[in-house]
């Protein structure tokens, strides 16, 4: 393939897409890279290397038509609008897409390559060009733990997740620190006094989260020193659509249909974190098994799940949102067993939500098609 167009190569998580495709020269592998704008065709793109190009404009079909490839982080709504128009007119390029419209449909693939290059290589032998990233919380459980569910191993999972502000937005990553600094700003004077009661300081914080003018435009509610127990629609039966995507991505992402689902059920909650979503996961084996066996097949499953013993002090100073921001590594710790029986295990992961969780494999799946 020699054009890739780029939409959305602006926002949070197009902007971390350019990031790590400059820091791993992958435009040097791309002939012709162009790039689209919803907004602001015909100002200077970026150069990545051969000099900045006029943008595009993102909705002209005949302009997308004449890319081999098109990476877009663009978002839900421009995948709805595009998408079929292209297809419509026999566009064969590779759609390569952050959004979750596509996710779901039988010719798309959810690409996570170091849990399913095998199913990507072969989604690519059967001709389907349609690559989608999988859901953030989903792809970072996968990157820690998905080598037992693929050796099947594993009867069923719960992941209680505790997500971080990015996954909402941009801008709600901006809500959460205008929240925290409203917080703080309503208790600065009782704080530098060390005599001041902490039962009054909690009672104004709690009164300035309950004040009508508290600022969640966003969020609608405080995040900031509280939290938000539902992420998404509702789904019929109960679930969050986050929790719903749990089951179903991941068994789409390994490949096994529906006589070989495994089970992940879990709530998913929005906390006061950045960038890393974080899970607490329960882990029913098919079979009892020793637990350095376990950390075994856990810790050697990709280069980027990082193993920390279950001790205090590993635990706290490596597996945390502030630890893993901004990074590739998928720690996963906390691996016990629990006290339900022999085939139960605990163990709690996080990762960064935009590199792993959106990003990176995008880039390894355009990565693919260009080697
Ligand atoms: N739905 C996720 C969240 C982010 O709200 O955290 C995108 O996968």
């Amino acid at each position: 393939i020699n054009r890739v167009g780029f939409v959305g190569w602006r926002g949070m998580v197009g902007s971390v897409l350019m990031e790590r495709m400059r820091a791993e020269g992958d435009f040097a592998h791309i002939a012709e890279p162009v790039f689209f704008s919803t907004s602001q065709q015909g100002e200077p793109g970026p150069d990545v290397g051969i000099g900045a190009e006029p943008l595009r404009d993102a909705n002209d079909l005949d302009a997308l038509t004449a890319m081999d490839a098109i990476v877009t982080c663009q978002g839900g709504d421009f995948t709805g609008a595009v998408y079929s128009p292209l297809r419509q007119r026999g566009w064969k390029g590779y759609w390569i897409d952050a959004a979750s419209s596509l996710r779901m449909k039988p010719e798309s693939t959810i690409v996570l390559d170091p849990v399913n290059r095998a199913l990507i290589q072969d989604a690519l032998h059967a001709g389907r060009r349609d690559f989608i990233g999988g859901n953030c919380t989903v792809s970072l459980m996968l990157m820690a733990i998905g080598e037992l569910l693929r050796r099947d191993l594993v009867d069923w999972v719960s992941a209680m997740t505790y997500q971080a502000a990015s996954g909402a937005g941009a801008r709600h990553m901006r809500e959460l620190l205008i929240q925290m600094g409203a917080l703080h700003a309503s208790v600065a004077s009782q704080l530098d006094n060390p005599e001041s009661a902490i039962l009054d300081i909690d009672r104004a914080v709690t009164d300035c989260m309950r004040t009508p003018s508290f600022p969640d435009a966003l969020f609608t509610v405080p995040l900031a020193g509280s939290l938000i127990p539902w992420i998404d629609k509702a789904m019929p039966g109960g679930q969050s659509r986050e929790e719903w995507k749990a089951g179903v991505e991941t068994n789409k992402i390994l490949g096994r249909n529906e006589s070989q689902h495994i089970p992940v059920d879990g709530l998913c909650v929005r906390v006061g974190a950045m960038r890393c979503h974080s899970q607490g996961l329960t882990i029913k084996l098919k079979q009892a098994m020793p637990e350095d066996e376990l950390a075994g097949i856990v810790a050697s499953a990709n280069s980027w799940v990082r193993l920390i013993p279950n001790e205090r002090e590993a635990t706290i100073a490596g597996l945390s949102p502030a630890m893993v921001s901004g990074t590739l590594d998928v720690p996963i710790g906390r691996l016990h067993p629990l006290t339900m029986g022999p085939e139960y295990f605990g163990a709690f992961t996080v990762g960064d939500q935009l590199l792993w969780g959106a990003a990176e494999p995008l880039r390894r799946m355009l990565k693919l098609l260009l080697e």
